[in-house]
């Protein structure tokens, strides 16, 4: 079971659109697969269309079971979805003994324990303690970087933060996913160098700028329902190829 967060600090950078769709996209082909939405926003929900009454909140404060707290989201996609009580629980997490405070979510997590054979994370944008707790749960990141020159400025300093927690942590930064890439933007391409220049072995297929991809949340639809035939579907199933 491989568990992925989708991480990035800077907000807007493509991390849920990347989760719904690349999640959408492994469980078309035929995978199990768990989303868990850890942001407050609670956008992983409505990109996929549903309105689940319970979710990670629940879970984390034992107000329901493991199982009461998925919804089937779509054939063999599983969500466990966020919301604004949420911030509650960042609270409560504060307020645990600190040996136990980065392992709140990886205990809450342990019956779905090889259940699936993907479990990937949005994250919220910013670093908080339920960022933390995936940081400790997971075993892989995946950034997405929007192509913008302040946009890498951000991303170096998560780099080093994550460099920094990989000492405790046996998380590893396994993707770099290029979003937004936009041919006539000229700064593009000087972006995407720099990736390719300082990660080589990291940086995925890219996701190009797509109107496509800004309007499939309206509708409740992943980028395959929305617009298959489309680059932006092409793109993502390049990307979750990569990664699987
Ligand atoms: N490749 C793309 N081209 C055009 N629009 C996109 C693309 N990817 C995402 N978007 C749109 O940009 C906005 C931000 O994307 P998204 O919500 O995935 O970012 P995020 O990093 O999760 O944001 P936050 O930090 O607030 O959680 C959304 O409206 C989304 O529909
Ligand atoms: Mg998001």
């Amino acid at each position: 079971m491989r568990k992925i967060a989708i991480a990035n600090r800077k907000g807007g950078v493509g991390k849920t659109t990347t989760a719904v769709n690349v999640s959408a996209g492994l469980a078309l082909a035929g995978n199990k697969v768990l989303l868990i939405d850890t942001d407050t926003q609670g956008h992983c929900s409505r990109l996929l269309g549903v309105n689940p009454e319970k979710g990670l909140a629940e879970l984390i404060d034992g107000t329901v079971t493991p199982s009461e707290a998925l919804i089937e989201a779509r054939e063999g996609l599983f969500l466990l979805a966020g919301s604004r009580l949420l911030a509650g629980i960042s609270r409560l997490i504060v307020k645990t003994e600190i040996h136990k405070a980065t392992k709140v979510l990886s205990n809450v997590l342990k019956p779905f324990d090889g259940k699936f054979d993907y479990v990937l994370l949005d994250t919220s944008p910013g670093f908080n303690e339920l960022s933390v707790n995936v940081f400790f749960y997971a075993d892989e990141i995946l950034i997405p970087v929007s192509m913008e020159v302040l946009a890498i400025d951000g991303f170096k300093d998560f780099m080093r933060e994550m460099n920094e927690l990989s000492e405790y942590s046996n998380i590893e930064i396994r993707y770099i996913t290029p979003t937004f890439v936009d041919g006539r933007v000229k700064k593009t391409e000087d972006v995407l160098e720099h990736l390719q220049k300082h990660f080589p072995d990291k940086l995925t297929p890219l996701i190009h700028y797509s109107t496509k991809l800004s309007e499939s949340p309206a509708w409740g639809k992943t980028i395959y329902e929305f617009a298959g035939r489309e680059r932006a579907s092409k793109d993502y199933a390049k990307l979750t190829g990569a990664i699987t």
